[in-house]
C-alpha cells in the first residue's frame, strides 16, 4: 500500500482541516499529537497531499486479550468513494497481524451509513448498540471484527 504511511508533525494541518470537515465535534490538535506520540496514526498521502488518517491503539482487556481499537477515520470529503479508507483500513489490519493481534474494535454512530457499510464490507459484525454513547446522545454500535490467523507454513 505505497500511499499508506505514519503520521508526521507537519502532516497536522492537513488532517484537523479533514477533522473538521468531517465531525462536528472535532478533536482537538493535541489529541492527534498524542496519538502521534503512543499510538498508530496513519495518514493516506497522493502527490503530496493528505487526503485522509486513521487512528488506532493497542489495549488490553482481561476478556479479549490485546485488541486494536480504532478511534478516528476520516477522508477528506472531495476524496471520498475513492477506497482511500479502505487503503487505510488494510494497512491497519495488516499491522495488527504483523503483531499477531486477532481482534478490532470501534464505535460508530447508529446513522452514519457510510462508515457502517465501510465496516460491514469489511466483515465488522455489530456486538451491541451503545445507547447516548456521544455526548450530543447519539447512539453508537460497537462493532468487531475478528481476524483469522494465518497459516504457519506448509508440513
Ligand atoms: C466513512 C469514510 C471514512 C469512508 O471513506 P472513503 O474513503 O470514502 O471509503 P471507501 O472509498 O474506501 O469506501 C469503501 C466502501 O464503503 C462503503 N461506503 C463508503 N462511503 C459510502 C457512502 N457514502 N454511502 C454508502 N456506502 C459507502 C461502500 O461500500 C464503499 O465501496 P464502493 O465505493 O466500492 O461502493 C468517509 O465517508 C468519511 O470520512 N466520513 C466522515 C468521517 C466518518 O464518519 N468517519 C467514521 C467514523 S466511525
Amino acid at each position: 500500500m505505497p500511499n499508506v504511511r505514519e503520521a508526521k508533525g507537519e502532516d497536522l494541518d492537513a488532517v484537523l482541516a479533514i477533522e473538521r470537515e468531517s465531525f462536528p465535534n472535532p478533536w482537538p490538535a493535541e489529541e492527534f499529537q498524542k496519538h502521534q506520540e503512543g499510538g498508530i496514526f496513519l495518514v493516506y498521502e497522493l502527490r503530496g497531499k493528505v487526503l485522509g488518517y486513521l487512528i488506532a491503539s493497542e489495549k488490553t482487556s482481561p476478556f479479549r486479550g490485546s485488541f486494536f481499537h480504532l478511534e478516528n477515520i476520516a477522508v477528506a470529503r472531495n476524496a471520498r468513494r475513492q477506497g482511500i479508507a479502505t487503503a487505510l483500513l488494510a494497512d491497519l489490519i495488516s499491522i495488527a497481524k504483523e503483531k499477531g493481534i486477532l481482534t478490532l474494535l470501534l464505535e460508530v454512530r447508529e446513522e452514519n451509513l457510510a462508515a457502517l457499510t465501510l465496516y460491514k464490507k469489511f466483515g465488522f459484525i455489530e456486538k451491541m448498540s451503545l445507547l447516548g454513547f456521544y455526548s450530543d446522545g447519539d447512539n453508537a454500535r460497537l462493532m468487531e471484527l475478528q481476524l483469522a490467523t494465518e497459516p504457519t507454513g506448509s508440513s
